[in-house]
């Protein structure tokens, strides 16, 4: 038997009160890798006190980067030599998927990357074809031996590059390897989630010449260097979309600060339909649900559609929801796992490939259950939440990665979690 962390949440609180979002865990991680890019002192702001910034910082420390976190401010500082090292190992790799983010800044600024090649959540293959497709197109040999991807480009060259699909990372890649390329690049069937928005705005700032952003087509002009500045990243839709379902499933009120609801205009709109009351006004929302809410179907999509990473906390409100509903995950295949064990605690979700149908129940009662990437974690805590009973939720370090503070912002609401050392 070994002892682990977990969460151990009693069910019935109704949530009330507010909530701060800090930023985006989706966009800090590239604004740190973007930051690469240029020689100096790059400061983000509005930085979450998670676990993925933590390994992104060793990461770039590894890189010869040197990296202050104030906590307290919630302030990264990066300091970059004028010749980091170009290597990006499988121990912190495999950890963290979105380490992939350095092989277009690297490659850039070094000529070359060394790129463990990434393990991270477990949702699927999650290939990297589009964004070595891409690399290639600009001028960059790359090559795949002993578990790690090398590319090598002395100076890339711009190119016009179509995305099969409009992949984030893909986008991010070919974005941060164009900025200093010579010549023109054109990717169109860009994907244009926020946080893309996010980058594009550090990238502009440090003197990056970026037309159509936030669009699908962007159009970039190499310039020679870039240089470092203070930056704040955009606040976390996803963690927003979190506490939004929270309300609604606990028939409680909760108001979100620091927020874009312009950011999450779907999943509000179903929460809508789902019977919450929902205020929208500049920066802040609140959602509000007085009865048991009614089941919505739901498509992910890439951005403007509804967002896969709030999928399985959807699939909880459907869970407890009057009426069924289907659930149609376009992007990761393997994203339906959580369903079992959601299923420990009484739900009844069928899939059959990337459909699930929800039957909502009456109530869900508590049982040990397993987070098994940071959304699923998610999505239990939701569920335990209303479950009657305690609720363990095992491997909380997946969640860890992605909700900074959440055990403290759910108790300030009225949440009864805790987190304890249990036995395996
Ligand atoms: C990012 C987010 C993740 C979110 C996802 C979709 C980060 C750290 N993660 O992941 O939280 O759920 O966007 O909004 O920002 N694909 C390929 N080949 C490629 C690239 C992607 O086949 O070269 C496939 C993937 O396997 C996946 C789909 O495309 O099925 C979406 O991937 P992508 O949009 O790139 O997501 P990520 O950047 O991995």
């Amino acid at each position: 038997m070994a002892d682990v962390e977990a969460l151990e949440i009693t069910g019935g609180a109704r949530l009330v009160g507010q909530v701060r979002l800090t930023g985006a865990k989706n966009s800090v991680l590239k604004l740190m890798a973007a930051a690469l890019l240029a020689e100096g002192r790059t400061v983000l702001t509005e930085v979450p006190e998670i676990l993925d910034v933590e390994i992104m910082a060793e990461l770039l420390r590894r890189l010869g980067c040197e990296v202050e976190h104030d906590r307290q401010r919630s302030i990264v500082a990066i300091d970059v030599p004028a010749t980091p090292a170009h290597r990006a190992d499988y121990d912190l790799v495999r950890r963290m998927r979105a380490s992939i983010s350095v092989l277009g800044p690297l490659l850039a600024r070094c000529g070359e990357a060394d790129i463990a090649l990434p393990g991270g959540d477990n949702i699927g293959s999650r290939g990297l074809d589009m964004h070595v497709a891409g690399l290639e197109r600009m001028g960059a040999a790359v090559r795949v031996e002993h578990g790690f991807l090398h590319a090598q480009a002395d100076r890339l060259t711009g190119a016009t590059i179509w995305l099969d699909f409009p992949s984030v990372g893909a986008t991010e890649t070919l974005l941060m390897a164009a900025v200093t390329a010579r010549g023109r690049t054109v990717i169109d069937n860009a994907a244009r989630e926020p946080e893309i928005i996010d980058i594009c705005q550090l990238l502009v700032q440090m003197g990056a010449v970026i037309e159509g952003i936030g669009s699908s087509m962007l159009t970039i002009d190499g310039v020679d260097t870039l240089s470092a500045v203070r930056h704040e990243t955009v606040p976390d839709r996803i963690v927003a979309g979190t506490w939004a379902v929270a309300a609604a499933m606990t028939r409680g009120e909760i108001t979100i600060t620091n927020a874009r609801p312009e950011h999450l205009e779907i999943a509000l709109d179903k929460l809508a339909t789902a019977g919450a009351d929902i205020e929208v006004h500049a920066g802040e929302f609140t959602v509000r649900m007085d009865d048991r809410p009614r089941a919505i179907d739901i498509v992910t999509l890439p951005y403007p559609g509804f967002p896969t990473d709030l999928q399985p906390q959807f699939i909880a409100l459907n869970a407890i929801a009057e009426g069924a509903s289907l659930v149609t995950e376009n992007l990761f295949e393997a994203r339906f796992r959580f369903v079992h064990e959601l299923a420990r605690l009484g739900a009844d979700v069928q899939t059959e490939g990337h459909h699930a149908l929800v039957r909502g129940r009456d109530s869900l009662s508590g049982a040990p259950v397993e987070a098994t990437d940071i959304r699923a974690g998610a999505g239990l805590v939701l569920a335990g939440l209303v479950a009657e009973g305690v609720t363990t939720v095992y491997e909380v370090h997946h969640i860890d990665r992605g909700y900074a503070g959440f055990v403290d912002a759910l108790t300030a609401l009225g949440a009864q979690v805790e987190r304890v050392t249990a036995s395996e």
